[in-house]
C-alpha cells in the first residue's frame, strides 16, 4: 500500500529522518486535534473535521505522520515493584511511533480552492514540512482543475504568510475582526491563476528547491496512495 514517493531519497546524512503522507481519515482526528490544539488559539472541535471528511469530492484533507525510528523512542524503565506496578504500566498506552505531527486541508468547489487549515507540530517546524504540506494543497487544486487557491490569515502570522508569498500568492482584501478569539483581521491572500505557465514553471522551481533542501537535511517522505 505504502510506496517510496519520488520526493528525496537522503543520501548526505547517516540519519535518516522520514515523514510519511496520507490522506486525512477518520481514524486520524483525535491526533489531529492533539496537534491542532498546539497550533492555533481557535482549534476546530473534531467534530468539523469529522464533517469534512464526509464529503470527499469537495474537500481534500492530508497529514504528515513521523517514522519515529528506533534511537527516537525512549526505553522502557526497568521494571520494579510487583503485580500492581506491571498493572499500571501496561494500562499506560504507549507513544504511537507514527505520531501525526502535521496536516492540512482545503475546499475546492466551482473553480476555486479555499485552504482551511495548515499547521506542523512546533518540534518540527523550519524542516521544509509546512512547504510539502502546502505544495501537495496546491498541486491537488491543480489537479481539481481549481483555476486559483485562495486562504485568509491572520495580520499578526508573519510565518504562515511569508509561506504563502513564496508560494507567490498576494494580499487580495482584509476581512475585519476575522477570528473570533480576538477580533483580529484576516488578510485574504490568493494564488496566481494555476493554468499560467509562468506559474507552472515558478512551482516546479520551488519543488526542485524543497527536494533539495529536504535531501540535505536527510529527511525523506513517503507518500501513501490515495
Ligand atoms: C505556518 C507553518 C505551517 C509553517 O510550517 P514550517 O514547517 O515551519 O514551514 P517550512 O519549514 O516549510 O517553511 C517554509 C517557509 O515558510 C516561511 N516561514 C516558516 N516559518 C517562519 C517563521 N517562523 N518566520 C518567517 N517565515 C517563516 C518561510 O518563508 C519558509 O521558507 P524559508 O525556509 O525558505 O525561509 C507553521 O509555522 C505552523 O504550523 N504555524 C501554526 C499554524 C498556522 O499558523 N497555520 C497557518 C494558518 S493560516
Amino acid at each position: 500500500m505504502k510506496e517510496a514517493s519520488q520526493l528525496p531519497s537522503a543520501e548526505p546524512q547517516s540519519e535518516v529522518r522520514r515523514y510519511l503522507l496520507a490522506p486525512m481519515r477518520s481514524d486520524d482526528v483525535p491526533e489531529v486535534a492533539q496537534v491542532e490544539r498546539r497550533c492555533f488559539t481557535n482549534p476546530w472541535p473534531e467534530s468539523a473535521y469529522y464533517r469534512e471528511l464526509r464529503e470527499p469530492d469537495r474537500n481534500y484533507y492530508i497529514v504528515l505522520r513521523w517514522q519515529v525510528s528506533p534511537s527516537d523512542v525512549e526505553p522502557e524503565p526497568a521494571v520494579s515493584g510487583g503485580t500492581l506496578a506491571r498493572l499500571l504500566r501496561m494500562a499506560r498506552p504507549r507513544a504511537s511511533t507514527q505520531p501525526v505531527v502535521g496536516f492540512a486541508g482545503m475546499w475546492v468547489i466551482y473553480g476555486e480552492a479555499h485552504v482551511t487549515t495548515i499547521a506542523v507540530a512546533p518540534e518540527h517546524r523550519r524542516l521544509g514540512l509546512g512547504e510539502v504540506l502546502f505544495l501537495t494543497l496546491i498541486s491537488e487544486a491543480m489537479r481539481r482543475g481549481a483555476e486559483f487557491v485562495t486562504l485568509e490569515v491572520r495580520v499578526s502570522n508573519v510565518a504562515a504568510q511569508s509561506l504563502y508569498a513564496k508560494y507567490g500568492f498576494t494580499r487580495r482584501g482584509v476581512r475585519p475582526r476575522y477570528y473570533s478569539d480576538n477580533a483580529e483581521d484576516a488578510y485574504i491572500m490568493t494564488s496566481p491563476p494555476l493554468r499560467d505557465p509562468n506559474y507552472r514553471q515558478h512551482l516546479l522551481q520551488l519543488r526542485d528547491q524543497l527536494l533539495a533542501r529536504l535531501a540535505a537535511e536527510g529527511i525523506e517522505i513517503l507518500e501513501e496512495a490515495a
